[in-house]
């Protein structure tokens, strides 16, 4: 297990293009650029009242990255708050970062007084279940089948 950090990423810090590379190529489905990814997390990351950006390190380098939005991108559910976009990269994945990001975006979830959080997923629901989630419905997700996953905080 790798001793992993989580840090809120803030607007106008180099930790913003790191998760807009990654964003841009891991979640090819956004459909969206890097420079897209990159001004839309700078604006998110300039307004924590409505959400967070988080990074994760392990031995002071960056890891990987999961938000909390009010909203996800076109839902077919209308529930509030979500856990979205959690990435790891390959290197370090099955060490516990993605663990760490989740608990760390609920805990986020908590400070602000929720007590239930979304997610959507099409094939991390395993990883999820593990902790602590669990499927409230299946949707068809731009066009792919996915599951709604809910944990109670
Ligand atoms: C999914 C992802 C974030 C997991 O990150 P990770 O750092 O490897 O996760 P962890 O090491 O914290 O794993 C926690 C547990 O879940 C298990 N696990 C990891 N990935 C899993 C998966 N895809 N399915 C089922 N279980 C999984 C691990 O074995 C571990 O269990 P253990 O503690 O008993 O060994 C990472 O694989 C990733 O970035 N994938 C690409 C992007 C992605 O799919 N994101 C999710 C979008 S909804």
């Amino acid at each position: 297990m790798t001793n992993v950090q989580t840090f809120i990423v803030e607007p106008g810090t180099p930790e913003l293009a790191i998760c807009a590379r990654w964003r841009a190529n891991a979640f090819p489905v956004l459909q969206a650029s890097f420079e897209d990814e990159l001004r839309s997390l700078e604006l998110f990351a300039s307004d924590q009242a409505h959400g967070v950006a988080l990074i994760a390190k392990a031995d002071g380098k960056p890891i990987g990255t999961c938000l909390l939005v009010e909203t996800e991108i076109e839902p077919n559910h209308d529930v509030s708050p979500w856990l979205a976009g959690l990435f790891v990269v390959p290197e370090y994945r099955r060490k516990g970062a993605g663990a760490a990001l989740v608990a760390a975006i609920e805990d986020q979830a908590r400070q602000r007084e929720f007590s239930r959080l979304y997610l959507y997923t099409t094939d991390a629901a395993g990883f999820y279940a593990r902790l602590g989630w669990s499927v409230l419905d299946r949707t068809n997700w731009k066009g792919f089948d996915t599951a709604l996953m809910v944990r109670d905080l």
